[in-house]
C-alpha cells in the first residue's frame, strides 16, 4: 500500500507540473545516474503500447526486448506486442553502429518512446533506464492497472565511463547455487554491469567439476567441519576454535555452468572464472597430493585465513593438471579474460622442497633487494600459464601480487591492495581497480557491530565506496590502462542468501555509479534520494539490503526468520 501511495503521488506531480519538474521525478530514480537528460513536456503511455524493432536487430536483442515487452504486459495488464519494421508510435528500438561500444539514446514524445542502441549492450542499459522511470511495481509479479504506466517526454544520451564493470563471488568458502547465482546477475545487469568475477576455487572447496580431475569435487569440494566465528578470536572462543563439527561441500556441474554462463550472456554478462594458484590449492592437494611440495596428506581446509600449502612448481606434474584443467575451463567459459588468482602464495614450502630449489636453480632465479627467488618462481609459474592462454587466444588476469616480480606486460592485473602493492596501471599493467578498503563489501557497512552480522572485520560504509575516484593513484600517462572497477564479495562470514544480498545492497549501488558515471558528475545527496526508489524495487524483488545509510542497521526481522 505505502508503494502505491508513493506512486500515486510522484504520477499526479508528472500530470501537473512543468517538464523539469516532471523530470526530476522519475529521471533522478535511475542509478548509475545517465550521463544526459533533457527534459521535454508532456508523458508517454506505455501501458499497452505496441513495440517495434528494427530489421536488423540481432537476435539476443530481440529476446531482451521480447521479454521487456513480457514483463510490461505483466505488471501493466496491457500486452504491449512486439513487431519486426520500425513504427513512428509506441516504443520502437534500432541500433546504429556509430555509436560508441554500450551506448543508447532515449528519446521520448507524447507519441513515441524511440530507443537508439549501439549494441546489444545499448538495448539492454535503455530497457534498464526505462524500467526505473516507471513505478517499482514494473519489478513485480503483480498487475497494477491503476498505476501510472508512463514515461515523461525526454531525451537521455548515456554511455558508460568505464568498459570492465564488474562484481565478484566467492562461492569456494560458501557454496552458493546456480539459482541463487542468477538471481545475482539479475541484481549485476540492473546496475548495468558486464562482468561476473566467479571465484570458484579456494583452499576450503573446489567448486567447478573437472572431468579429467574427478576428485577435485568429488573430495575436494567438501571440507568436514566449519571454524564457527573467528580464528583465535577471544570474542568468540574461550579455550581454541570451535568447529561446526557439520560436513559442509557444493559444486557446479559442467552443464549448470554452461547454463549459468548462458543465462549472464542473455544479460550482457561475461564470466570470468577464477581457479586461484598456486597458492589458495589446499582443496586440489587435498584431492591430488601429489602436486604438493610434501606430497601431503592434505584436508580441505576447515579454517579461514591463508594457509600455508601450496602447488608445487617444482614438480613437471603441477603444470600438466594447470593445463589440463585451464583447458577445461576455457571449453566452459568463453570468457577472453581468465582469472588465475596468484593472491597470497605462501613460500616456506617452496624454501624447503628440494624440487623447487632444483627448478630455481635450473631457471637462475636468484633473490635481489626487490623480491626473494621464490617470489620470482611464482613469476614463472605466472608467466608460463600466461603464455599457455595466449596461445589459446586468451589473456591472464591476476591479482597485484602476481606482479612481485617481472611478469608480461600482457597480463591484467587486479589492483586489491592501496598501500601494499605497486600501483599496477603506473607500470603499464591494464588494470581493474578492487581496492579493499572501497570495495570489499564483505567488511561491516555501519559501525553498529552489536545489531550487524557477523563479519570479516573492517568498515566500509556506502558513503566511503561512492567516494571513490578510480584515477586517483594513477599518472596521467597512463589513466587508459584503467579497464574499470569491481567490488569482491568474499564469503567466509557469508554463509547464505540473506548475508549475501545484505552485504552486497545497497554499495552495489554506489559501485555502479563509480562504473558508469563521468568523473565529477556523482553527487551522493542525488543518489541517496534514488536510493528510497530502489530499496523499495529489493523489497519488491524480495532481495534483502542495508538501510544504514538511513540510520537503521542489522538484518531485517522478514529476513531473520528465513536465516532460522
Ligand atoms: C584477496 O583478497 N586475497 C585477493
Ligand atoms: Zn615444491
Amino acid at each position: 500500500m505505502k508503494h502505491i501511495a508513493a506512486i500515486a503521488l510522484s504520477g499526479m506531480f508528472i500530470l501537473s507540473c512543468g517538464p523539469q519538474d516532471n523530470i526530476n521525478f522519475v529521471t533522478d530514480n535511475i542509478i548509475p545516474a545517465p550521463q544526459s537528460i533533457v527534459a521535454g513536456d508532456g508523458t508517454f503511455k506505455v501501458a499497452g503500447a505496441g513495440i517495434s524493432v528494427s530489421e536488423d536487430m540481432d537476435a539476443m536483442s530481440v529476446a531482451a526486448i521480447e521479454k521487456f515487452a513480457g514483463r510490461l504486459g505483466k505488471v501493466t495488464g496491457r500486452k504491449s506486442r512486439v513487431c519486426t519494421g520500425l513504427k513512428e508510435h509506441g516504443i520502437s528500438f534500432c541500433t546504429d553502429s556509430t555509436m560508441g561500444r554500450e551506448s543508447y539514446r532515449i528519446d521520448i514524445s507524447a507519441r513515441s518512446a524511440r530507443i537508439t542502441a549501439a549494441d546489444f549492450h545499448g538495448v539492454l542499459y535503455a530497457i534498464q533506464t526505462i524500467g526505473q522511470m516507471l513505478p517499482v511495481e514494473y519489478y513485480g509479479d503483480t498487475t497494477v492497472r491503476d498505476a501510472l504506466w508512463k514515461l515523461p517526454c525526454l531525451t537521455i544520451e548515456d554511455a558508460p565511463r568505464y568498459h570492465y564493470r564488474g562484481m565478484h563471488l566467492d562461492v569456494a568458502r560458501h557454496f552458493f547455487s546456480a539459482d541463487e547465482v542468477k538471481r545475482y546477475l539479475d541484481l549485476m545487469a540492473m546496475h548495468k554491469m558486464n562482468t561476473f568475477h566467479w571465484h570458484l576455487t579456494d583452499d576450503q572447496g573446489w567448486r567447478v567439476e573437472i572431468r579429467k580431475y574427478p576428485r577435485l569435487t568429488e573430495y575436494g569440494s567438501i571440507r568436514k567441519q566449519t571454524i564457527v566465528g573467528h580464528h583465535n578470536d577471544p570474542m568468540h572462543k574461550v579455550n581454541g576454535n570451535i568447529y561446526d563439527n557439520t560436513p559442509y561441500g557444493g559444486y557446479y556441474t559442467q552443464d549448470e555452468i554452461r547454463d549459468v554462463v548462458a543465462y549472464a550472456d542473455s544479460l550482457g554478462i561475461t564470466v570470468i572464472p577464477e581457479i586461484d594458484m598456486p597458492g589458495h590449492m589446499v582443496a586440489a592437494l587435498a584431492a591430488y597430493p601429489e602436486m604438493g611440495c610434501t606430497g601431503g596428506p592434505y584436508e580441505v581446509r576447515c579454517t579461514w585465513a591463508i594457509a600455508d600449502e601450496a602447488l608445487c612448481p617444482g614438480k613437471e606434474a603441477t603444470f600438466t593438471f594447470i593445463e589440463d584443467v585451464l583447458t577445461e575451463i576455457m571449453e566452459l567459459f568463453p570468457s577472453e579474460i581468465i582469472h588465475i588468482g596468484g593472491d597470497e602464495c605462501r613460500k616456506q614450502f617452496w624454501e624447503n622442497c628440494p624440487d623447487c630449489q632444483r627448478l630455481i636453480r635450473k631457471l637462475g632465479l636468484r633473490s635481489d633487494s626487490r623480491f626473494t627467488k621464490e617470489q620470482y618462481l611464482q613469476c614463472y609459474v605466472t608467466d608460463r600459464v600466461q603464455k599457455f592462454l595466449a596461445e589459446h587466444g586468451r589473456t591472464l588476469m591476476g591479482w597485484d601480487e602476481i606482479i612481485e616480480g617481472d611478469i608480461s606486460k600482457d597480463a591484467v592485473v587486479m589492483y586489491w591492495r592501496p598501500g601494499r602493492s605497486r600501483m599496477p596501471a603506473n607500470d603499464g599493467f591494464r588494470t581493474v581497480m578492487v581496492p579493499a578498503p572501497y570495495f570489499y563489501f564483505d567488511y561491516y557497512q555501519s559501525e553498529h557491530l552489536d545489531l550487524e552480522p557477523l563479519s570479516i572485520g573492517g568498515f566500509i560504509p556506502i558513503e566511503k565506496t561512492y567516494s571513490y575516484e578510480p584515477e586517483e593513484e594513477v599518472d596521467p600517462e597512463h589513466l587508459d590502462k584503467i579497464l574499470g572497477v569491481q567490488a569482491n564479495l568474499w564469503t567466509e562470514f557469508i554463509s547464505d542468501r540473506v548475508n549475501m544480498y545484505y552485504n552486497l545492497l545497497p554499495r552495489m549501488d554506489a559501485l555502479s555509479e563509480i562504473q558508469w558515471c563521468e568523473k565529477g558528475k556523482r553527487d551522493f545527496e542525488r543518489f541517496k534520494k534514488a536510493l528510497v526508489h530502489q530499496m523499495q524495487a529489493y523489497d519488491i524483488m524480495d532481495y534483502p539490503y542495508s538501510r544504514a545509510v538511513f540510520g537503521e542497521y542489522g538484518i531485517p526481522e522478514k529476513f531473520k526468520q528465513e536465516m532460522e
